[in-house]
């Protein structure tokens, strides 16, 4: 299965490098409702997933299913407009597929954001947080199976899945542009129903301060491959408290969307920092 991994990846690399002839130092993956950070991007190649061999295509609202290439604080980049989550029916590797050929395209470090709720009780709607660790164990690990040396070792290191030094940076960006971040651990879930009270008040009890259903098994790919990672969520609704408390889709997008300018500033000053 490795092997053949590796000839679609290739496949998938070869056709894009025609659609676009540079190579991105810089990966970066939108969250729902954080898609119009593309606007901070100067776009040079616009490519949809379904034009992509051996890519899956996505389905969720919010995403817009396009690989976009282009400069971003004078770097090279490629950005990921909508992702593919487990909850969509696809397989981890289909999952982490993307990432895999950013890597292949020639990506030094990865950014990733999302949406995902607050567990922790200090947490607002609109905050960021920089995810400094994460809990994977509620969804599939993406390194089950045989282990494809081409990309990393059999059991790689997890002991800073998230890079000190971007989330110092990350820090510093923050407080000279005024506003505040959080920093904390994510914990993943498959969804896609949002978490009952029960659920909300487990993650928290393990330590969680954000729950969501993305991003974990692309940083365990990442890191396999020896990318350097940032993440960061955006705190799209509370989910811990007491009061009444309906969560729904829209919600979490008008929120994401709101909070998406400190998004797009911490991410456009990453990287002209790299
Ligand atoms: N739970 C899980 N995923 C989410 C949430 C949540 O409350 N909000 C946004 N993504």
């Amino acid at each position: 299965m490795g092997k053949k991994i590796l000839k679609q990846i290739e496949e998938t690399v070869e056709y894009l490098r025609k659609q676009y002839k540079h190579k991105p130092s810089v990966g970066i993956v939108l969250g729902s409702g954080l898609g119009s950070f593309v606007d901070h991007i100067e776009v040079e190649k616009e490519v949809a997933y379904a034009d992509i061999p051996h890519f899956p295509v996505s389905t969720v609202e919010g995403h817009k299913g396009k690989l976009i290439f282009g400069k971003l604080s004078g770097k090279t980049v490629v950005a990921m407009a909508g992702r593919f989550h487990y909850y969509e029916g696809y397989g981890a590797q289909d999952v982490v597929y993307p990432i895999r050929v950013m890597k292949f395209l020639g990506i030094e470090t990865l950014l990733l954001s999302n949406a995902a709720g607050g567990v922790n009780t200090s947490y607002q709607v609109g905050d960021i947080m920089i995810i400094r660790d994460h809990v994977s164990f509620f969804t599939p690990n993406p390194l089950i199976g045989k282990n494809t040396s081409e990309f990393g070792p059999r059991f790689p290191d997890m002991s800073e899945p998230y890079r000190k030094q971007l989330i110092t940076k990350a820090k510093e960006i923050a407080a000279a542009n005024g506003f505040e971040v959080k920093e904390g651990v994510y914990v993943a879930v498959t969804g896609p129903t949002f978490e009952t009270r029960a659920e909300y008040k487990l993650i928290q009890v393990l330590g969680g301060d954000v729950v969501g259903m993305s991003t974990v098994q692309e940083a365990i790919v990442a890191n396999h491959m020896g990318l350097k990672v940032f993440a960061a969520s955006v705190v799209t609704d509370v989910g811990i408290r007491d009061a009444e408390n309906i969560i729904t889709h829209e919600e979490v997008l008008e929120a994401a969307k709101a909070a998406e300018p400190k998004l797009a500033t911490l991410f456009r000053e990453l990287a002209a920092s790299l």
